[in-house]
């Protein structure tokens, strides 16, 4: 027998409360800006999956390869109970941990937290069809304000992967991670897979791929808002850009007007004016140096333990520990 239930850890009007406040903010700030949680609605879940098998995004690849190589020796070092991961859309990496512990025997245990109601459900259901015995405890939540930790079932493995820590500005990384720590109890391990800094070229193609799927990803996130808060955004008047910021070592994604243009959204009865070439940065995916990710997390009160990356250095994992 397993099981599968859903914790919903926000009030029911939280996302449109959130979505509101953080679209009033953003598109009325210079230069404009959007939060990337908005990107996964359903639609955006299934374009992210698509963008992870794109040849030129290699982070999911890379990040796979690691825990291939490296899942039994994560599940010996600690002996999990409970294994909670943040951000866990599809969970399609998770079963490579979840065999190593359940091989060890520690396992009793799986809580997906997610934004993305629908990607939870289907993966809570597939994973607790797939692992009898194993209680799956979905929690719907926004980790950047609740982390949604279960309180007991200690030794936990928190794993953040994918390189979703990069998707927070510096100040907000950092606030996470001592939210974290204060959250961690001894004995308790977290994984953390981050992206690593490398040619800009390879990291540019991975945000701007040929055959458009990240550029449809991108302007999705004015469908959310045209569903969400009856805006009238036309996502084609908008063009995909992916640069590389060498100072601060991180990857945006932008929308580009391509006229000048004044969309209304009635909802929030805020009419926005975008000059022709004026630019919506939609997301930041920073990239990680070794040193960086140690410094970070030691700042927060973690300590590194373990630190792996693929064969070609592309992808990093760390193992840190209160
Ligand atoms: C899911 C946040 C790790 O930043 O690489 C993929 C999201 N954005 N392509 C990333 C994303 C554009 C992705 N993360």
């Amino acid at each position: 027998m397993s099981t599968f239930d859903l914790t919903r850890l926000l009030p029911a009007d939280h996302f449109s409360t959130a979505l509101r406040h953080d679209v009033r903010t953003g598109l009325t700030s210079e230069p404009k800006t959007l939060p990337p949680k908005w990107f996964y609605d359903a639609r955006g879940s299934e374009l992210f999956e698509e963008i992870t098998r794109l040849p030129e995004y290699y982070p999911t690849r890379a990040e796979r390869a690691i825990l291939t190589a490296r899942a039994g020796e994560i599940a010996a070092a600690t002996r999990a109970r409970t294994l909670v991961e943040l951000g866990s859309g599809s969970s399609e990496k998770t079963r490579l941990l979840l065999d190593a512990l359940r091989g060890l025997g520690t396992l009793e245990a799986y809580v997906p937290v997610d934004v993305s109601e629908s990607a939870l459900t289907a993966a809570g259901r597939a994973l607790s069809a797939e692992y009898p015995g194993l209680a799956v405890h979905g929690v719907l939540a926004d980790f950047t304000d609740r982390l949604g930790l279960p309180p007991a079932g200690g030794p936990r493995l928190v794993a953040f992967l994918g390189g979703t820590l990069g998707n927070l500005l510096p100040p907000e990384r950092a606030a996470f991670l001592r939210g974290l720590r204060a959250a961690l109890d001894p004995g308790d391990f977290l994984l953390l897979g981050t992206d690593l800094v490398k040619d800009p070229a390879v990291l540019v193609a991975a945000y701007d791929d040929a055959a458009g799927v990240t550029a449809e990803f991108n302007r999705n996130v004015l469908n959310v808002l045209n569903r969400e808060l009856g805006a009238d955004f036309e996502p084609e008047a908008f063009a995909h850009v992916a640069l590389w910021d060498p100072e601060r070592e991180w990857i945006e994604m932008r929308l580009r007007s391509l006229a000048s243009q004044t969309v209304k959204i009635p909802e929030l009865d805020l009419p926005v004016h975008f000059a022709e070439g004026e630019e919506l940065r939609t997301e930041v995916s920073a990239k990680f140096r070794r040193e960086r990710v140690a410094e970070e997390l030691s700042a927060a009160g973690l300590r590194l333990a373990a630190w792996w990356t693929d064969e070609q250095g592309r992808f990093g994992l760390s193992l840190a520990q209160p």
